[in-house]
């Protein structure tokens, strides 16, 4: 049960002083009925608002193909973000949509975005060992011996301690590879590849977990369900 005057301003639909002028005005139903006062409580199935069900009152979880040139940082400062592509309702709900984990801006590809922290902190965890692959394309040719270096759990990121966990190296040509990580350190694959002597010139997420882009176009996003990584076999 929640209290109307909170359920529409936490999904997004308009600020907590508004929602009483929504109920005042009869656009709020419940079970049918014009709902008596903003701080009546209410399980969303029995809300209408203008006649429709709350949007999405359980949470949301979303599968984007991020283009380059937007952050995933929510601050305003930092440039155009990711969450400019949703629509205004689901930028305005509270807990907010953020993406669970990040892409640099300079990176495009398949990132996940939710309101649900704890699915957050799951797949974000190195202890999950979610693993991410990555397509790289970089300034010189890359030699055979990368990938054994790469999959030693002994590579030293510059000014860290602790090596990275062992990774995927794929060369699918010379200057171009694939890369699949099971955690994710700051900037981690350019500086992987630095750390051999490359520079990484273009960087997409193909797949997270289970997950591919399919034909997704940059900007496009498209709905999972609530309990898609429910159960660790999708992971
Ligand atoms: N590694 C990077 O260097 N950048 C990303 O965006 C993701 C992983």
């Amino acid at each position: 049960m929640r209290r109307l005057d909170q359920l529409l301003a936490n999904l997004g639909y308009c600020s907590r002083r508004e929602a009483r002028a929504w109920v005042e005005a009869g656009r709020v139903t419940v079970d049918g009925q014009p709902a008596e006062d903003f701080s009546q409580k209410a399980r969303p199935a029995q809300v209408r608002i203008d006649g429709e069900p709350p949007d999405h009152p359980d949470g949301l979880l979303l599968l984007l193909h991020k283009p380059l040139g937007l952050v995933c940082s929510h601050e305003e400062r930092e440039g155009p973000n990711v969450y400019s592509l949703l629509p205004e309702r689901w930028r305005r709900r509270n807990p907010a949509v953020t993406s669970i984990g990040r892409l640099d801006k300079d990176t495009s590809g398949l990132l996940l975005l939710t309101d649900q922290s704890p699915l957050v902190h799951r797949l974000t965890s190195p202890k999950h060992k979610v693993p991410k692959v990555y397509r790289a394309t970089v300034d010189r040719d890359l030699s055979a011996e990368l990938a054994p270096w790469f999959a030693s759990g002994t590579l030293l990121l510059a000014g860290e301690e602790k090596p990275c966990s062992p990774a995927e190296l794929c060369l699918v040509s010379a200057r171009e590879a694939t890369l699949t990580l099971t955690e994710g350190r700051y900037h981690q694959v350019r500086r992987m590849f630095a750390a051999a002597g490359a520079n990484v010139l273009t960087l997409r997420r193909e797949r997270f977990g289970p997950l591919d882009l399919g034909d997704l176009a940059p900007g496009q996003w498209r709905e999972l369900a609530l309990d898609y990584f429910l159960g660790s076999e999708s992971l």
